[in-house]
Parts: C-alpha cells; sequence; structure tokens
C-alpha cells in the first residue's frame, strides 16, 4: 500500500460549510480547547483520498505586530496523523505570510513535542518574548521569512496598474 496522499485547500471564510467543517474538526480533534472561531486571517482544510475532511490550520495577524503571523491552530484527526500533514499545513501558511509581504511567523506550544519537533523541522527557532502571553511553561517560536523579493514584486505590479 503506496503513501496516503491529501489534498489541501485554502478556504474562503465567506463560504458557511467550510467555516462549519473547521468548527467540526476543531471540536473533534481538540474537544478540551475553547474553539478559535474562523471568522478571520486564513484557514486551510486538508482531505483524505476519499474526501473527508482530516485536518485544519488557521494563521492570522499577530495582535502584537503589524508584519508578523501567528499560528493560531492546527489540528490532524488521530487516524491521519504521522504523515506529515502537520508540517504541510505549516509550510502553506509560511507561504501565505510571505506572500503577504510579512516578516515573521509567530507561535507557542504547550506540552505539545510532535508539533514543537514539525516547527523545528520547518526552522522555527525558540524565542522569548517580552510579554508572553501563554501559559509560564509554554514555548514561543518565532519564523524569520525572507522578504527579499517583496519590494520588487509590489514595485512591478504597482507598474503593472499605472
Ligand atoms: C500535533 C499534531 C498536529 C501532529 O500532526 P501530524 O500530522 O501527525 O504531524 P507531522 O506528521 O507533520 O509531524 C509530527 C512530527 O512530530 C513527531 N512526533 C509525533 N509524536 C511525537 C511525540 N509524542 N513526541 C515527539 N515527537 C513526536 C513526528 O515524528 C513528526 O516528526 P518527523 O516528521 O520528523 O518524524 C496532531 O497530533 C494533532 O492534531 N494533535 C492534537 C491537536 C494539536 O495538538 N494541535 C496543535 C496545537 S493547536
Amino acid at each position: 500500500m503506496g503513501q496516503p496522499v491529501f489534498r489541501i485547500r485554502k478556504i474562503d471564510l465567506r463560504n458557511s460549510a467550510d467555516v462549519t467543517v473547521v468548527n467540526y474538526l476543531q471540536k473533534k480533534i481538540l474537544p478540551e480547547d475553547r474553539p478559535y472561531k474562523p471568522d478571520h486571517g486564513h484557514w486551510w482544510i486538508a482531505y483524505a483520498e476519499d474526501g473527508k475532511p482530516v485536518a485544519f490550520a488557521g494563521l492570522v495577524r499577530s495582535i502584537r505586530f503589524s508584519d508578523a503571523g501567528y499560528l493560531c491552530r492546527a489540528g490532524v484527526l488521530d487516524a491521519f496523523t504521522g504523515h506529515g500533514l502537520q508540517t504541510k499545513l505549516i509550510k502553506a501558511r509560511l507561504a501565505q505570510a510571505k506572500k503577504l509581504g510579512w516578516n515573521w511567523v509567530l507561535t507557542d506550544t504547550t506540552d505539545n513535542p510532535a508539533s514543537a519537533n514539525s516547527l523545528i523541522k520547518a526552522g522555527f527557532r525558540i524565542y522569548t518574548p517580552s510579554e508572553p502571553w501563554s501559559f509560564k511553561h509554554s514555548i514561543y517560536w518565532k519564523y524569520k521569512i525572507d522578504q527579499s523579493g517583496y519590494k520588487k514584486r509590489v514595485k512591478k505590479k504597482a507598474t503593472a496598474y499605472a
């Protein structure tokens, strides 16, 4: 049997069916956590080959820094973990942050070695925020985005519209 293939799709928050799926996955995967409302930012759903939604992830703008994004929530259904889905969802969010021109992506983990390992693999570094926002033993992560091509891209777009 080959490796399972997943399809990851960025959703449109105006599509209530997609929002319902994100809410359903959050409740199923993180039943103890207060659901994060997918009413702003950027969200993705991952589907198994048979079309079943199996994972989700969200990226919002940081409330502290205008040039930073925050990986706000992600989850993979138990039966589909261990296939690199979280890693793929991190990469999708880093690509989106880069497209938006943000310089940093931040997040935190608490008692979550699997997530910590995925963040390390994606290139995140541990740091100490000046005002920690989570639990005392949470780990804070940041990723510096290479935006060297961003100004050029914006200028090219502006010229195209001129
Ligand atoms: C954490 C979670 C997102 C991981 O999803 P996943 O698709 O299995 O993750 P990946 O396969 O991309 O990567 C997980 C990495 O952690 C490693 N890992 C898995 N379990 C681990 C554990 N208990 N301790 C240490 N590392 C672990 C894996 O080996 C993998 O690393 P590798 O690719 O180098 O082998 C998933 O288990 C989940 O949804 N958990 C509940 C919700 C949650 O914690 N969400 C994140 C916070 S909002």
